[in-house]
């Protein structure tokens, strides 16, 4: 995955673009279903103006350019559950079409044309949309064909096959293959991903297999202090590098990482109702003010004008 600093970026979670894109223009009364429904139709039409597959030379499941094959899974993701809450089937057919094209042969979502740039972060923003649809009970494909709950699991499992005990002690690589810049760094985002999967399939499926696997996730984050459990303030870094074993860290902050772990840490709580997860749900939410300026939400880290504080 690339960093642009488009709003695209904070699509971890619905709720999160919902606060960047709105306050430039929108308004939004919370209480209000009517007001709801304008903004989000607002917004919804909008992404699809930049959808690719219908224009000439497009791709079925792809955004106009510069915008990055993962973050066209985020969107996605977000149009099911405008489908779904907003109950609009204006664009049922293109999310259903898209998720099913973007697959791969192996129904993992590692498409061919995808190898030479995917990072296990794009392969999650995938996955994260196909569980969406299992949740949403979007309609699923025909019976014989593989099930958006298989198409998560596959993407879930390619993942947790990649989990790297020979350096930093455990976690996902940035990027999948060898030959990519990058695959000598281990994001946060890439590891959440797991972790977040992980939390939803259990909840999902009522498999404690998955919780297991998003336990030893969120211990390794906070064993390298990726994941930063402070006094008052719970914070989650950028990545590491495994030339240094993973000492030295990249204090970046992003909003996805925080929208991925809380959301993680509520689906899991959901799940387990262990008040562990609660608490940790509450302690990121509070941590996510640094993206805060006056109740508005902006990308700290590469937005110029903000209260962000370190
Ligand atoms: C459904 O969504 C589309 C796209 O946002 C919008 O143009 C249309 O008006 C919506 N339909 C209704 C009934 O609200
Ligand atoms: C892969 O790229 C080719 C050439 O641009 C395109 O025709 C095809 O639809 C793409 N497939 C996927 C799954 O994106
Ligand atoms: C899911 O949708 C199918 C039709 O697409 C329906 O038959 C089924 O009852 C739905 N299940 C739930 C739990 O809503
Ligand atoms: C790398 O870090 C892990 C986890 O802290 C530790 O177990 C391991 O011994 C370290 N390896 C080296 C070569 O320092
Ligand atoms: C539970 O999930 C794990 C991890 O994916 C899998 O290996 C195992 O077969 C699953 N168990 C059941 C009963 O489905
Ligand atoms: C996270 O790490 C800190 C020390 O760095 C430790 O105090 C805390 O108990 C750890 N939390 C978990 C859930 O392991
Ligand atoms: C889990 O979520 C369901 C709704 O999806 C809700 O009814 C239930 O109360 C939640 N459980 C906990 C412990 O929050
Ligand atoms: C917060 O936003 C306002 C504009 O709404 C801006 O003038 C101010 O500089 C920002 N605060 C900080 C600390 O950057």
């Amino acid at each position: 995955m690339k960093v642009t600093t488009s709003a695209i970026t904070s699509i971890s979670t619905s709720i999160l673009l919902l606060f960047t894109t709105l306050t430039n223009a929108i308004d939004l009364d919370i209480t209000s279903f009517d007001s709801i429904y304008a903004a989000t139709r607002l917004i919804s039409s909008g992404l699809m103006d930049y959808y690719w597959g219908y224009k000439p030379g497009g791709t079925i499941g792809m955004f106009t350019n510069p915008y990055y094959w993962w973050e066209a899974g985020g969107a996605w993701g977000t149009m099911i559950d405008y489908w779904y809450f907003m109950q609009n089937d204006t664009y049922a057919d293109v999310i259903y079409e898209s998720l099913l094209y973007q697959t791969g042969d192996d129904y993992n979502y590692m498409p061919l044309n995808q190898t030479t740039t995917e990072g296990n972060d794009d392969q999650v923003f995938w996955g994260i949309a196909a569980m969406q649809a299992a949740e949403r009970n979007f309609t699923n494909p025909p019976e014989k064909k593989e099930q958006w709950l298989y198409l998560a699991q596959g993407v879930f499992n390619t993942m947790a096959w990649r989990w790297d005990d020979d350096t930093c002690g455990g976690g996902l690589r940035w990027q999948i293959f060898r030959w990519n810049a990058g695959y000598d760094y281990k994001n946060s985002v890439s590891n959440i991903g797991l972790f977040h999967m992980g939390a939803r399939l259990a909840r999902f499926t009522g498999n404690d297999s998955y919780v297991d696997w998003s336990e030893k996730v969120y211990d390794w984050l906070n064993d390298t202090g990726l994941v930063s459990e402070g006094e008052d303030w719970w914070f989650v870094y950028d990545g590491a590098g495994v030339e240094t074993n993973c000492t030295t860290i990249s204090k970046l902050q992003w909003t996805y990482n925080v929208g991925l772990i809380i959301s993680g840490c509520a689906y899991l709580y959901n799940y387990t109702e262990d008040e562990r997860w609660l608490e940790k749900t509450e302690k990121f939410i509070h941590g996510a003010q640094v993206f805060l300026n006056h109740s508005v939400a902006y990308e700290a880290a590469c937005q110029p004008s903000g209260n962000y504080q370190s």
